[in-house]
Order: structure tokens, then sequence, then C-alpha cells
């Protein structure tokens, strides 16, 4: 049993075959999925797929590259779409000084703003940190006792390590599977096996043998293969301990 927890079945990748693609997840033992938001349309479809599906969890907000078209409102919006069923989270929030396309204070205040909304009500928050280790850290700390999970986690084992002691958690996607990934297998090693959480950030990143490829979740199988080799314990096994940690960072009940 799965929980593919970052995906973006809201994305126009899958416009074609949506519904056929999500009702063949179990097929393949994913029977938890959770999407992310990246602005206003996008949080709006996350809601509608979380209502039409009960295994389809949903997290709302603006990607730091669509912190330019947030405008005044839109976090009320925001804090609306998250009474809604099956959200439970916030995000994905954070920081990109890889693209660097919205200026850093438009992702800054942005990204504040999530988390002050994901404060006041007590949700967890899907952060995206690229190249922005530092500023990353330092905003998060603006917010003692808020709970994140870093995606698609690029950093050090090092920090890594000093993330652990905030409580935050790690989701780990196609990345890994890659010849060149670099941090990602010393960290699933150096970090507590209760932090750690699959995801495939779909449609991107799809793993080695699909690399290149449109993502889905079915392919999470492929993520907890290379986890499980890491790990040393069954693929079966590292889906029961990073479904346990999703269900129980996101609030779900069984
Ligand atoms: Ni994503």
């Amino acid at each position: 049993m799965f929980f593919d927890t970052h995906a973006h079945l809201d994305d126009e990748a899958f416009d074609i075959d949506r519904d056929e693609l999500i009702s063949s997840f179990a097929d393949v033992g994913v029977t938890r999925v959770l999407n992310a938001s990246s602005d206003m349309p996008s949080s709006y479809k996350t809601a509608e797929l979380c209502k039409k599906y009960d295994f389809i969890y949903g997290a709302v907000g603006f990607h730091p590259e669509a912190a330019d078209r947030m405008s005044e409102g839109d976090i009320s919006k925001i804090s609306e779409l998250t009474k809604k069923k099956n959200i439970v989270a916030i995000g994905e929030i954070g920081l990109d000084y890889y693209w660097d396309s919205v200026p850093r204070e438009v992702q800054q205040k942005a990204f504040r703003e999530h988390c002050a909304l994901a404060m006041e009500l007590n949700l967890p928050i899907v952060v995206h940190d690229r190249e922005a280790h530092r500023d990353c850290f330092d905003i998060l700390n603006e917010f003692p006792g808020i709970r994140a999970v870093y995606h698609c986690f690029s950093g050090s084992a090092e920090y890594a390590r000093e993330l652990v002691k905030k409580g935050f958690y790690f989701s780990f996607g196609g990345a890994i599977t890659f010849k060149n990934a670099r941090h990602a297998p010393e960290v699933i090693k150096a970090v507590p096996r209760e932090k750690i959480m699959l995801e495939t950030d779909c449609p991107y990143m799809a793993p080695v043998p699909y690399r290149g490829k449109r993502n889905h979740p079915g392919y999470i199988p492929q993520i907890a293969a290379k986890i499980s080799e890491l790990w040393s314990v069954s693929p079966e096994e590292v889906g029961r301990i990073t479904t346990k940690n999703a269900l129980s960072f996101f609030g779900i009940k069984e």
C-alpha cells in the first residue's frame, strides 16, 4: 500500500486520460494520492479532484514560481478552500532561486503569507526549496511549531539533520532513481525512517526506467524499490512505513 504525497494530477498533461489513469493506481498498490497545487485555478482543480475521489487529498496554495500572480484576496480564497473535503495542507509553497523567474522578495512575501495561514489553521505545509536553503530555513524559523515536509529534498545529509531537529519531514521521488543522484541516497539513510514519505511530483521527474516520460502515481513502486534497497527492507515495508508517516503528518485517519 503506497501513498504518493506529491502529485499534480490537475496538470494539463493529464487532460486526455485523467479519470482512466486515476482508476488504475490501485492496481499497483497506490491507494492514496495528495495533489499539490500551484496557483489559484490549480487549487480549485485540486478541491474538485478531492471531492470526486475519496482517496485523493489536497494541498492548496501558490508555488513560488506563481507568487507574482497572487492577488489581494487570494489568501482568503485559499483559506476558504481548506474547509473543503480532503484538503489537508497548504502547498506547494516555498522559494525557487534556480529559475529566479519571480523576484525573490515577491516569493518570500507569498511564502510568509502561506506559512501564517497554515499556523492560523493548524495545517501542515508542503515546501518547495530549490537553491534557497538558507532563506527557506530562516523564514520557517519565523513560525515556531510549523509542520513542514520538504518535497523532492535536494540538500545535504548535514542540512537534513538540522531539519530533523525542527521535526520536519522529507519526501523523495523519481530523482533518487537517477544514476547521478547525489545527496538523496545519503539523506535517505541519514534521517529517521519515520520522517520519510514517497512522492512522484508528476507529471515531471519519472523514475527509471520511465525517465523522460510523463510521470504519474502508478510509478511510486519504482521509487519504493530504490528506498527498499537503501534501507534493506522489502518494498512492502517501505510502503507500510512511508504511508504511516504520511497519514500522521497530514492528520489523515486510517
Ligand atoms: Ni510539485
